[in-house]
């Protein structure tokens, strides 16, 4: 019971990775407001917590508009009294290389995937300033670490993630805020359709055996169990890392 007392945020939470970190962070005592574009995923998210008696609240929220992350973040104030971990996970992938890629989508990319985090990171910190404490876990990419063929906007803006998480926690540490990120590998979210494409399954388990040392892809909740270690105390002296959950991908190529 890792989070007991404590208020967690989660930015779409609605599926995948950003579910799994929601279920586990309510499985361990916290208080947990999923932030999603589909309000009905958030909400099933939460209902799925209240089943196993956790306590959650699903509101629907697209990340990249400013007013509606003010107004969500002045809720969860009104409503908590306080944010004490912050998980900004929603993410947007189109693939494409520096001649392909629409511009249009290059800008989406990064108003989800960077200047989100940075919305959500100036909304939630003042309130953990003055407390004195507070954890914010980003999610990069392994596209974060190393160049990826045809994904020029993702694979930069998760680079970008990667030093916005040293930059906050160089900003913050100093008020006690802990600031670290994950960085997960291959995960069957469906997150990644549009860069598989029309790959088959076996196309795509072929691809996974021959990049991933493990030889298999990740589950959500073993990127969730990350999302709550350096969430919690027991990371207590781990600050602006960039944690990577690939099963070897990054560090065995
Ligand atoms: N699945 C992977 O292989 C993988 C690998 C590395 C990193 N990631 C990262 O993990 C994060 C979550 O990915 P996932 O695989 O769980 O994806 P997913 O598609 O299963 O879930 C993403 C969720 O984010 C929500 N969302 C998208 N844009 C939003 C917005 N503007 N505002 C609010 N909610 C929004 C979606 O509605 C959805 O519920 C992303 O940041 C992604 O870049 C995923």
């Amino acid at each position: 019971m890792r989070f007991q007392d404590r208020t967690a945020v989660v930015t779409g939470g609605g599926s995948g990775i950003g579910r799994a970190s929601a279920r586990r962070l309510a499985a361990e005592g916290a208080s947990v407001v999923i932030l999603d574009r589909d309000g009905d995923a958030a909400e099933r998210t939460a209902e799925s917590i209240a089943l196993r008696s956790g306590r959650a609240t699903g509101l629907q929220v697209d990340v990249a508009i400013d007013h509606e992350v003010e107004a969500a973040v002045a809720q969860i104030h009104d409503r908590y009294g306080r944010v004490d971990v912050l998980v900004n996970n929603a993410g947007y992938l189109r693939p494409g290389t520096a001649v392909t890629q629409t511009i249009e989508d290059w800008d989406r990319t990064f108003a989800v995937n960077v200047r989100a985090m940075f919305l959500l990171s100036r909304a939630v910190l003042p309130g953990m300033v003055d407390r004195g404490v507070g954890s914010i876990v980003n999610i990069a990419s392994t596209a974060g670490l190393v160049g990826e063929a045809d994904n020029i906007a993702y694979a930069t803006s998760k680079g970008a993630v990667v030093n916005l998480t040293r930059q906050l926690a160089a900003d913050f540490s100093r008020a006690g805020i802990r600031v670290n990120c994950v960085c997960p590998g291959w995960v069957p979210t469906g997150f990644n359709d549009p860069f598989l494409r029309d790959m088959s399954e076996e196309e795509v388990q072929a691809m996974v055996e021959g990049q991933v040392p493990l030889g298999r892809q990740g589950t959500p909740e073993e990127i969730a169990a990350a999302v709550a270690f350096l969430a919690s105390d027991e990371a207590s002296f781990i600050v602006g890392q960039a944690l990577g959950v690939d099963g070897g991908v990054t560090a065995c190529r």
